[in-house]
């Protein structure tokens, strides 16, 4: 494997792994109105409290669905190789569905964590805070697509584009979230 090649599997990666980043800004912007846990306790804490809107889950799951189906398009416009697309058929909007839905579950699995553990809507939980939604987005990709979840980020020399996405999570999420708080989207910058 040459750099060239190296850089190739990283940034495929990336690429492919967009349907799963782009849910949770979405879920700011489209986000508010009835909360997921529908304002209810457990053991005298929220469930998961009020950052988990239904508008944004739906709201969120369908942006990252449409920016793979425009991934997808676009790849199959250049007449694309792999890796730069999902496969064919069903397999697409299967995984595409299974990025996008599940880091918005993994976001409230965070939620619910954060919210057991004592900590406020809002209040910082480092590592939960970033990492939450690319766990549930691989979780549940594994679990309908484990193939393409191995040859794509872990098989390999595609190691490194798992190991990619976790380093890039980290820079991504806190410009995401200056930039939320920046443009009065989010009241914490983090
Ligand atoms: N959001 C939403 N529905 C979701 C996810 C997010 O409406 N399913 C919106 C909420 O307005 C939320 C904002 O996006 O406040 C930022 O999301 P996040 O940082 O995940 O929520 P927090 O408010 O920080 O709450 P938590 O402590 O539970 O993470
Ligand atoms: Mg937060």
């Amino acid at each position: 494997m040459d750099v060239f090649g190296v850089i190739v599997i990283m940034l495929a990666g990336l690429w492919l792994f967009l349907p799963a980043m782009l849910p949770n800004s979405a879920a700011v912007v489209f986000g508010g109105g009835t909360p997921v846990d529908l304002g209810r306790s457990w053991k005298g804490k929220r469930i998961l409290g009020d950052g988990k809107t239904w508008r944004g889950f739906f709201g969120g799951g369908f942006a990252g669905f449409v920016l793979g189906m425009i991934l997808m398009g676009i790849a199959l416009l250049l007449k694309a190789e792999d890796p730069w697309g999902y496969g064919g058929g069903w397999t697409v909007v299967c995984i595409v569905l299974s990025l996008s839905f599940g880091s918005l579950l993994g976001d409230m699995m965070g939620s619910f964590i954060k919210r057991r553990l004592g900590i406020q809507r809002g209040q910082k939980a480092p590592i939960l805070d970033q990492y939450d939604f690319l766990i549930g987005a691989f979780l549940l990709t594994m679990l309908f697509n484990w193939k393409w979840v191995y040859s794509t980020y872990i098989e390999g020399w595609n190691i490194l584009a798992l190991i990619f996405l976790l380093a890039i999570t980290l820079l991504l999420h806190r410009a995401m979230n200056i930039i939320g708080y920046k443009a009065g989207l989010k009241k914490e910058p983090w």
